[in-house]
């Protein structure tokens, strides 16, 4: 027997890219909104008044008082097994990488401590409101199982991959271009399309891949056209020269990976800071996606994204938390940094722009709009519940706002966790805030 329910809240989703059609087009907002939900996914959102007519006698109807109802947030670049990295002090990148990074990533050949830490990750995900994910697993194959097993025991939409690495990083963290490839293409028969599950070929960044590596990265690609290609671009100064000293027959970083043929729809490429104007154009033409990380991007030092750029050339972007680079696993918290990013930049984002980045956007960048990021009928009922009054500052600063377009941004800016009072996965309860 199908299963109905209705959500009766303030609801705001996006259907459109700000930078596309404007602002006021790009988004749907009904004061007093329904969202009914059957069997998981969307079957109806608009005003209540309208759709209470038609519900079918019998379906409990949830009443979500000073809250806002958005579709789940999208993570498009973020790490499992850096949990215990996140606030590590001191470094920028490459050092950052090796005195903290990698000795944390040692770890995950114990399939207990990946099961551990993949079920405390995705909690922590699910008390921020995000849904899906883009993650990297360590160099292990079983820490990529491991989480895949956790996410299916939630039903949560998640993309994962095992860490291509065969040079310039620790022995106990390295593999072979020939074993990278066998565990990847085990992975991907065993996980991809597996119930909400896909799979990402996952090379760490051009440094720590041989030639060969690549060349294996893209045959994987080849061979399974449907999967997702997720690494690190033009993130810092020196790694940006040492990619140059690496590849000196490569025009840039980013003629590295699309040499090996990693450049194509679902390829996402987090950071993509000092890029060149020809790459934008590169990464356009190619209909890949860029991971914008401003609270990592920030503690990390590495510079400030160019988001106008992106939107010029007509990249696709969604925003990435990089955890454990990044500081917060909150997409609101990422959403203020953002801001802050673009202010220094000259650019005022639009609170729409915001969520859409955090929504529509990401599910965009990981073409995976036709099921997620918005309330469209058919979609899958992923969705948050947020609290407008969740602080007693946010609260106070509410009642001051007269627009939904004002709420919305005092939310992504004073937001966090907090502000997350029930997370919702297929239609299903994954997390609730003030649960005894
Ligand atoms: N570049 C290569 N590896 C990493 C990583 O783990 N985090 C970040 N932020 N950049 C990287
Ligand atoms: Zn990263």
């Amino acid at each position: 027997m199908s299963h109905i329910q209705a959500y009766r809240s303030a609801i705001l989703h996006c259907i459109a890219d700000p930078a596309e059609v404007g602002v006021d087009a790009a988004v749907e907002y009904f004061a007093d909104g329904l969202l009914v939900v059957e069997d998981g996914h969307v079957v109806a959102c608009g005003e209540a008044s309208a759709l209470l007519v038609d519900l079918a006698d019998g379906v409990e109807v949830q009443e979500l008082p000073n809250s806002l109802l958005t579709p789940g947030f999208i993570d498009t670049h973020i790490h499992f097994p850096q949990v215990g990295v996140i606030a590590s002090y001191g470094e920028q990148l490459l050092d950052w990488l090796n005195n903290y990074t990698f000795p944390a990533e040692g770890h995950f050949h114990d399939k207990q401590h990946a099961s551990d830490m993949a079920e405390l990750f995705l909690q922590e995900l699910l008390r921020n409101g995000t849904t899906t994910a883009l993650v990297f697993g360590t160099v292990h194959k079983v820490s990529v199982e491991a989480f895949f097993e956790q996410a299916e025991k939630h039903n949560l939409r998640m993309i994962a991959g095992k860490v291509m690495m065969d040079r310039h990083a620790p022995d106990f963290l390295t593999d072979t271009p020939e074993s990278s490839y066998a565990d990847s293409k085990e992975l991907i028969e065993r996980w991809h399309q597996r119930g909400r599950l896909l799979y990402a070929v996952t090379p760490r960044f051009a440094p720590t891949s041989s030639d060969e590596q690549l060349s294996e990265a893209g045959r994987l690609l080849r061979e399974y056209p449907d999967v997702y290609l997720h690494t690190h671009l033009s993130e810092n100064h020196a790694e940006c020269a040492w990619v140059q000293e690496l590849f000196p027959q490569c025009s840039g970083y980013l003629d590295v990976y699309d040499h090996f043929g990693l450049l194509r729809p679902r390829a996402v490429f987090a950071h993509g800071i000092h890029l060149q104007e020809a790459e934008f154009k590169r990464l356009a033409e190619t209909d890949s996606a860029i991971s914008f990380c401003p609270t990592s991007n920030l503690f990390l030092g590495s510079g400030l994204f160019n988001l106008s750029e992106a939107e010029r050339h007509g990249v696709r972007v969604g925003m990435g938390t990089d955890v454990g680079g990044g500081t917060s696993f909150s997409m609101l918290q990422t959403l203020n940094e953002g801001y802050k990013v673009q202010q220094l930049r000259g650019h005022k984002v639009h609170p729409y722009k915001s969520l859409y980045l955090a929504t529509l956007g990401g599910a965009r960048a990981l073409q995976l709009d036709d099921r997620i990021g918005s309330f469209r009928v058919g979609n899958e009922a992923d969705f948050v519940v947020l609290d407008l009054h969740a602080t007693p500052l946010m609260k106070y600063r509410m009642a001051q706002t007269r627009s939904i377009e004002e709420q919305l941004f005092v939310l992504t800016i004073l937001g966090d966790d907090r502000a997350i009072r029930a997370t919702y996965a297929a239609g299903q309860c994954v997390h609730q805030r003030d649960a005894a």
